[in-house]
């Protein structure tokens, strides 16, 4: 079992769901959260690669459950809430890392491939966003949202604006909802990982001279880890972040900062 920065048991007797649970960020995120004590529900659309995932995090001790879920669908959100709560008898955390994205020149892009991307990532994460903090609001035990970002949402990001459009929009609203929902003890922050070794991911430098030149932007020089991201979203979702509200917490090895004519 890896070890973690916080002490175990941080989160004894707490639940949190986690979309795009199934893989990658999302998975590692649900993973240190496990190891943190917290009971954890991940969603995602693919049963079987959910059910996999489910088992990995119970063979490492967490209490883990799986529901199937598109986040495109608000019926189908405010169903893997209500089951959540039924089934742990909690709400304590929202992780939004479910995300879809592809590479393409905007002027080739559909209407529908647009939708596709937005619906996922700024609506489907509009709908469990609300949906657990109308339930964190019910329950009055406040709560904590964590989204999932990435720095081309200030930077820009060219062949991506499907994407770009939806994650700003997603730093948009933690910094709103931060302000609106503090009032009832739930903070909303982000994570923006930069690049991130996961099997997801892995496609984008398969040739090793594309490696070589992603490396090459990253002044620390290598990817990021999903342990990493696991202990950074888990550091805001806990006790020790309780004063930090509305911030988008980059850990990319000082990546979208290295933009400089001369680097
Ligand atoms: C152009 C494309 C396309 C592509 C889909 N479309 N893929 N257009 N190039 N590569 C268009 C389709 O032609 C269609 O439009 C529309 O998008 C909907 O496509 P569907 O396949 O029907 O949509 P859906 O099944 O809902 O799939 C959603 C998706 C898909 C986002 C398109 O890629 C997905 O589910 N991805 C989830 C996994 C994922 O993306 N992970 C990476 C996220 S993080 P038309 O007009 O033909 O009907 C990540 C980090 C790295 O990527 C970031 C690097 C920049």
């Amino acid at each position: 079992m890896a070890s973690t920065m916080l002490p175990e048991g941080t989160l004894n007797g707490q639940t949190a769901i986690v979309t795009g649970g199934g893989s990658g960020i999302g998975l590692g995120i649900a993973q240190e959260l496990g190891r943190l004590g917290a009971r954890v529900v991940i969603a995602g659309r693919k049963r079987e690669k959910l059910e996999a995932a489910k088992e990995a995090l119970q063979r490492e001790g967490t209490q883990a459950l799986a529901i199937p879920t598109d986040i495109r669908d608000p019926e189908q959100v405010q169903a893997l809430v209500d089951q959540s709560v039924v089934e742990t008898g909690r709400l304590d955390m929202l992780i939004n890392s479910a995300a879809g994205n592809f590479i393409v020149d905007s002027e080739k892009l559909s209407v529908n491939g647009w939708n596709a991307v937005v619906n996922t990532v700024l609506n489907g994460t509009f709908y469990c966003t609300r949906a657990c903090g109308l339930k964190m609001m019910e329950l009055g035990h406040g709560g904590r949202i964590l989204s999932v970002v990435a720095s081309y949402a200030w930077t820009g990001g060219p062949k991506t604006v499907h994407s770009v459009a939806a994650k700003a929009g997603v730093v948009a609203m933690t910094r709103t909802l931060a302000v609106e929902w503090a009032h009832y003890g739930i903070r909303v922050n982000a994570i923006c990982p930069g690049p991130t070794d996961t099997e997801g991911a892995r496609p984008l430098w398969a040739d090793p001279a594309e490696e070589q030149r992603l490396k090459a932007k990253i002044p620390v020089g290598r990817f990021g880890t999903v342990e990493e991201m696991g202990r950074a979203a888990s550091y805001l979702l806990s006790p020790y972040a309780g004063f930090v509200n509305g911030e988008v917490f980059v850990i990319d090895g000082g990546e979208w900062l290295g933009k400089g004519l001369t680097s």
